[in-house]
């Protein structure tokens, strides 16, 4: 006789998931959990072997050494996150695979992070911060630890989706100069809200004293920021990043803010990730890095996690996914 555990579909857990979300899949009724330690890649697929759906984060490439180990059944994948780059999407296409992801859900505090790291890095928080704890802080004098000001200024932010929407509407209370955006298409909407103005990089980014990248990880915006993006921007330009750390040319970047071809940066995004503890970008005052926090307030995280698991039963069931790619 079979019993019920073997008809239900199997699904793999990558780790783990905030608590409310991780009650609620491993006490899921209808499917039958599976969940990894996250220790290394073959025990992942290993334990993919055979199951119908996988719920990921960014953090496990989705490829078809993935989809060969988990076998012809898979029905769906889903990524407790936004961005998909980590996901061969043609390869699970084709295999007739289902993709869902987590849009929305993390907009606000990914715009939230994204607009204190860039008072972090206009204000020097990361020097300022270390200064009382070093004994490098002094009688108040003019000049010392002075950063850049926002009002007045011009922001050019690449990418006007879901996020740099999000990041330009935090912006009003700036008292801005002017708002500028680079993105494949106009979005006269949102722009004419925001009074945002459409340009084509370069001359975003050689108006902008604040350069701010939302954008996707794509093949096009892959390795954007080099040398030439780089020296197209104002030497007092502040460049900020809270989408993806490979559309960066880090070691370009690193020359940049070495040599003074532009003035500091944000970065919550590297290549890779983690960065290592004695990485060169770690060392320049200029540069203030954040670990990958975009989307972590405790709020966010179940969000993403409880969309993740809607997305995947919803794939299993065959039925309309709430966020699918
Ligand atoms: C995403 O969901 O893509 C974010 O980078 C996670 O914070």
């Amino acid at each position: 006789m079979t019993t019920s555990t073997t008809t239900k579909p199997r699904v793999l857990l990558c780790r783990t998931l905030p608590p409310q979300s991780l009650h609620r899949i491993t006490t899921e009724p209808s499917i039958q959990l599976i969940q990894s330690t996250g220790t290394s890649r073959e025990e992942f697929l290993e334990l993919a072997r055979g199951v119908d759906g996988i719920l990921v984060k960014l953090t496990e490439k989705v490829d078809d050494e993935l989809l060969d180990a988990a076998g012809p059944q898979l029905k769906v994948i889903s990524t407790m996150s936004v961005g998909y780059d980590h996901i061969n999407v043609p390869a699970c296409k084709a295999r007739g695979v289902r993709l869902g992801n987590t849009p929305d859900v993390l907009t606000d505090a990914t715009a939230e992070l994204t607009i204190g790291l860039l008072l972090a890095t206009a204000r020097r928080f990361g020097e300022a911060l270390r200064a009382p704890k070093t004994g490098d802080w002094q009688a108040w004098t003019p000049t010392w630890m002075c950063g850049t000001q926002l009002t007045g200024k011009t922001v050019g932010l690449v990418g006007f989706g879901r996020i740099g929407v999000a990041v330009a509407e935090r912006l009003q209370a700036f008292k801005l100069g002017k708002l500028l955006y680079a993105s494949p298409s106009e979005k006269p909407h949102a722009a004419g809200r925001l009074n945002a103005v459409h340009l084509p990089l370069p001359r975003l980014l050689a108006e902008s004293d604040i350069v701010i990248v939302t954008c996707a990880l794509t093949p096009e915006t892959k390795h954007l920021f080099c040398t030439a993006t780089f020296s197209q921007m104002k030497s007092t330009a502040i460049f900020i990043n809270t989408a993806r750390g490979q559309i960066v040319k880090q070691d370009d970047l690193i020359h940049a803010l070495k040599n003074g071809t532009i003035a500091a940066a944000g970065l919550d995004v590297t290549d890779p990730e983690p960065l290592p503890s004695n990485h060169e970008l770690l060392q320049l005052d200029n540069a203030v890095v954040l670990p990958h926090v975009g989307s972590a307030t405790i709020e966010t995280r179940e969000a993403m996690a409880h969309l993740a698991i809607d997305n995947l039963l919803s794939g299993l069931a065959g039925a309309k996914m709430p966020a699918e790619i």
